[in-house]
């Protein structure tokens, strides 16, 4: 069973006396700097010259360069995105750090696959919010906490799962709950549903999307039907509510019959084997190497992909139903 830890396993002492920093204000950045602030720690931002860093001066921070702040910080957070993290941990923050310091990665990723390597006096820890930048902040402030995910790479002081929990409770997370874990379980977790989960959700989806129109239905009411009427965000919430499995009974006894005699043959050994490749492809640090080498390339790939799928009739039936998504959106958002 996994430990899960709640805001009576947190202190927040072992961070008053140290300063803390975050490189990066973007979606997680804002969040978890404001909500720092807010339980009481001094934070310093870190950021280049942009928009970012004008919203950070805007919020009340000092702000200073990635450099300065790995100089003057113990504690940093690193939160920018992780493919711009190894060049800036190389050219910014390595050179600055000192024996002692702690390092706080969000996602398991770069650490994982050895992308960026801190030194052996350094703590390398992990709070991954399962949370967008956004509602880190929405859910501090209205009171409430969201899952985090901790784990510790290297722990240099004795204390770096202690100054983790720290973390986890200044940014409200341990409100709710910090699983215990690992960069290598947050790395796979996250990837897997990127490349498994939701790709085919996406598949299947755009398949019945167009097997319908193929079988002469509208797409404009197969896309209403899909996602535009906000049906799936109700059933979405009933699955938190009354159980991934258990509610199917707010559905037909049709629909019921139909969803439980057919899911198994969807899992073809066609598809199994495509599942094991990915997750294969996933813990070998293959995928890893290919995306490095993707953005190293500047993006071909991922430019001809976005092509192809904003070119897809969903989109064009998503622009023809722009009135309705409005309604949607006031109704259920
Ligand atoms: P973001 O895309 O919002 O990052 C923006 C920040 O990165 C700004 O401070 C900007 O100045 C800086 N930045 C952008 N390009 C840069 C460059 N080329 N060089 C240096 N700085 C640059 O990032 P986000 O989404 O907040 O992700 C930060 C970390 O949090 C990542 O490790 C991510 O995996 C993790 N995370 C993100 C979640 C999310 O909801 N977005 C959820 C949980 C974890």
């Amino acid at each position: 069973m996994v430990t899960i830890y709640g805001d009576k396993d947190a202190d927040l002492s072992l961070l008053k006396d140290r300063r803390v920093g975050t490189i990066g204000y973007g979606n997680q950045g804002r969040a978890q700097a404001l909500n720092m602030r807010d339980s009481g720690i001094h934070v310093t931002v870190g950021n280049m010259n942009d928009n970012y860093r004008e919203q950070a001066i805007a919020d009340g921070f000092d702000v200073v360069a990635f450099a300065e702040a790995s100089r003057i910080c113990d504690v940093l957070l690193i939160l920018i995105p992780d493919e711009v993290q190894p060049g800036v941990f190389e050219t910014e923050i390595a050179p600055n750090l000192e024996a002692g310091n702690v390092l706080c990665f969000a996602s398991g990723y770069n650490v994982h696959y050895q992308l960026i390597g801190p030194g052996e006096d350094i703590d390398v820890i992990m709070v991954a919010p399962r949370m967008i930048g956004k509602a880190v902040r929405d859910l501090y402030t209205d009171g409430h906490g969201y899952p985090c995910l901790v784990g510790v790479e290297h722990d240099a002081s004795g204390k770096a799962l202690e100054i983790a929990l720290g973390i986890a409770k200044a940014i409200g997370a341990t409100r709710l709950g910090a699983f215990a874990s690992s960069f290598r379980e947050e790395t796979l977790i996250d990837l897997f549903a990127e490349q498994m989960l939701w790709p085919g959700i996406n598949k299947l989806a755009t398949v019945y999307f167009e097997k319908l129109v193929e079988n002469g239905c509208d797409p404009d009411i197969v896309a209403t039907e899909l996602h535009m009427s906000g049906e799936f965000l109700e059933i979405a919430k009933a699955m938190i509510t009354e159980g991934f499995f258990k509610q199917l009974k707010l559905h037909s006894h049709t629909s019921q019959y139909g969803q439980l005699s057919r899911a198994d043959g969807m899992y073809t050994p066609d598809l199994a084997k495509h599942v094991d490749d990915v997750i294969e492809e996933i813990a070998s640090g293959a995928f890893a190497r290919e995306w490095t080498k993707e953005q190293e390339n500047g993006l071909p790939e991922l430019e001809k992909l976005w092509k192809k799928a904003l070119a897809h009739p969903i989109s064009q039936a998503e622009e023809r139903l722009d009135e309705l998504r409005k309604a949607v959106a006031r109704a259920h958002l």
